[in-house]
Order: C-alpha cells, then sequence, then structure tokens
C-alpha cells in the first residue's frame, strides 16, 4: 500500500516573520510531504503588516523550499486543517515558558478534532530568544535586527518605522 501524503499546516501571526519561524520551515519542509504556512487573519489585532505584506514576506523568503505553500486562514484552526486534509499542526517550542500556551491549544484542538496531532519543533538554540514582537520593538527603537530576520524582511521594517 502506497504511504499516505502528510500534509501539515504551522499557523501564526507572522508579524512579522522571524529567522525563527523561517528556521521551523526549514526543519517541517524536510518532514512533512507538504507544509501549509498558514497566517492567521485576526481583526482584533492590530498587525504591523497587512496580511497581504505578510503572505509577501513569507512567500519570499521560503522560495527555495518547493513543498511550503503560504495561505491565509480565518475561523477555527482545525476546520481549515480539515479543508486543507492537513492532518499535523506543526507548532515551535522554544521555552519551557511556551509550553503552558502551546499544551493548552494543542489540547483544544485535539478535543475539537481528535484526528488532528500537533507535532512540535524545536527552532536552533540561536533563536530560543526570539519573537517578533521583540523584533518590531527592537526595530522601533532603532536597534540593530539584521541577524534576527531575513533580508527581505528588515528591508520592510526598517521602511515601516521610518
Ligand atoms: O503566532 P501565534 O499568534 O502564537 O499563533 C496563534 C494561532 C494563530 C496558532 C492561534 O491563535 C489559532 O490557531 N487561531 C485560530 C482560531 C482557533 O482555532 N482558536 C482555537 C485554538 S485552540
Amino acid at each position: 500500500m502506497p504511504a499516505q501524503r502528510v500534509i501539515a499546516i504551522y499557523p501564526g501571526s507572522f508579524d512579522p516573520p522571524t529567522n525563527g519561524h523561517l528556521d521551523l520551515i526549514e526543519r517541517g519542509s524536510k518532514i512533512f510531504d507538504l507544509l501549509v504556512v498558514a497566517i492567521l487573519q485576526n481583526p482584533e489585532k492590530n498587525p504591523l503588516f497587512t496580511i497581504q505584506e505578510r503572505v509577501e514576506m513569507l512567500r519570499d523568503v521560503t522560495q527555495h523550499c518547493s513543498n511550503v505553500e503560504v495561505e491565509t486562514f480565518n475561523g477555527l484552526l482545525v476546520d481549515y486543517a480539515v479543508r486543507r486534509q492537513a492532518r499535523v499542526i506543526l507548532r515551535g517550542i522554544r521555552a519551557i515558558s511556551d509550553y503552558e500556551y502551546e499544551m493548552q491549544m494543542a489540547l483544544m484542538n485535539r478535543k475539537l478534532d481528535p484526528n488532528l496531532e500537533t507535532v512540535f519543533m524545536m527552532p536552533a538554540v540561536a533563536y530560543t530568544f526570539l519573537s517578533s514582537r521583540l523584533v518590531r520593538e527592537v526595530c522601533q527603537l532603532g536597534g540593530d535586527i539584521r541577524s534576527l530576520v531575513p533580508p527581505a524582511v528588515e528591508e520592510r521594517l526598517r521602511a515601516k518605522v521610518v
């Protein structure tokens, strides 16, 4: 019997995508047949980048990963995963402090859809302190973000904060 293709969703806000996100996408793309990076359209949040800008940035920085797609979604993640025929939700865990929130989400998603499995991966140790929120803050205050985000993202961030 031929093995079933495993499709994974990597959901998030990606405001903006960081080197930590890219590290996880690259790791995930080596394991899953198709990895769908799914940006949440959340009208309640006040993002720095529009959803279209985030799509463009993520498509740009994942060009080298042939089995990675970038999309947006709204509503429940589990419903979107079913629409995409995904069996896995991929999330990154950087430190113990991420664990509680991630565990709550994973267990709630399992309750909503027991067929979906959440898989956690750790980014490279160099990115364990990295978050989109801190990158935005450092950039807004004039700090050096070159080693924190891909060059295409840095350019857009600089343009946003001038
Ligand atoms: O990058 P983030 O902001 O930590 O990502 C959070 C995200 C998008 C994964 C989460 O908010 C989500 O899945 N939202 C979709 C709505 C949903 O399904 N909520 C129930 C999750 S248990």
